[in-house]
């Protein structure tokens, strides 16, 4: 596995590669990587001819009272996951080298009116500057995107339609610890009660998500939901919400999927999560 720190240096291997022909997918992340991050390296391994992931804590999509100082760094490790998956290529720039790319602010979409687009202002914005500079660095033709960050994943696919971007946005499932928490780099900083009540969250809302599909009371189902996670030790809710999974806007009589979108604090650790239920 190549480790390339320059964007510049990137951009030659890559002309190189495509002019071979190959097909080039990417993925995006912010290191720490978990089998969350893995299953989307799989798929571009499968689907594609030469994989790129790329680690970079960024800081524009943080503010001030977040994460950003302590975000778990895990490098070492994170080296040997991507070279074990047989990933061919690894970008691993510094802000420094990041921040000196030229590159232009690009707006978040109405989709950012939101969920965690309300909770985290101007985070999407900070994630969609980013994504677009990581993407005119690979030049993919594929990005993958998983769909524990359902949010950004939609956010992404309207930028990209909206740049008239040639890349398709593929996504990948959720994938959770045995306890049905989904995996995130946040986990880590759950103590081992913490983790036990965390893992509530998804079997709350798959009972919600039965209670609907079965012909439950929508919004009697969505309000116990959100009762049951408040009554978790040391929990704080941010959002409960219940969306078309197309548009994040209200359901109506023609949503055909619907998705439970959560984001709970449980201490100081914020926790997201969602789950897809079937209307029709
Ligand atoms: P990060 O949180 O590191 O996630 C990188 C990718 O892994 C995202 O597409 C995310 O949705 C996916 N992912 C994380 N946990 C997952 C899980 N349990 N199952 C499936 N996929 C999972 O998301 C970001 O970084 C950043 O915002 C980034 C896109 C890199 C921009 O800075």
């Amino acid at each position: 596995m190549k480790i390339i720190k320059k964007p510049s240096n990137i951009k030659k291997i890559i002309d190189n590669e495509k002019a071979e022909g190959k097909t080039i997918g990417f993925i995006p992340t912010m290191g720490n990587l978990h089998r969350g991050h893995i299953s989307l390296v799989e798929k571009s391994i499968r689907e594609c001819d030469y994989t790129i992931v790329s680690i970079f804590i960024n800081p524009l999509q943080f503010s001030e009272n977040e994460d950003f100082a302590n975000y778990p760094v895990t490098t070492k490790e994170d080296i040997e996951k991507l070279s074990d998956a047989g990933v061919d290529l690894l970008f691993l720039p510094n802000t420094n080298t990041m921040s000196k790319y030229p590159f232009k602010e690009v707006k978040a979409s109405s989709l950012t009116n939101a969920l965690c687009g309300v909770s985290r202002p101007g985070h999407f914005k900070g994630v969609t500057t980013i994504v677009s500079k990581l993407f005119d660095i690979t030049n993919p033709d594929y990005a993958f995107f998983g769909e524990k960050d359902y949010q950004q994943l939609l956010i992404i696919r309207e930028m990209t339609k909206d740049l008239n971007l040639p890349i398709k946005i593929i996504s990948g499932e959720i994938i959770r610890e045995e306890i049905g928490l989904a995996m995130s780099s946040r986990n880590s900083y759950l103590s081992y009660k913490q983790r036990i009540n965390a893992s509530l969250i998804f079997k709350y809302m798959k009972q919600a998500k039965s209670r609907i599909e079965e012909g439950g009371e929508k919004i009697d189902s969505i309000y116990q939901l959100k009762k049951k996670l408040m009554f978790i030790p040391n929990a704080d809710v941010d959002y409960v919400q219940f969306f078309d999974e197309k548009n994040l806007k209200k359901i109506t009589k023609a949503t055909e999927y619907g998705r439970i979108f959560i984001a709970v604090y449980i201490g100081k650790t914020r926790l997201i999560d969602n789950i897809r239920v079937r209307l029709k």
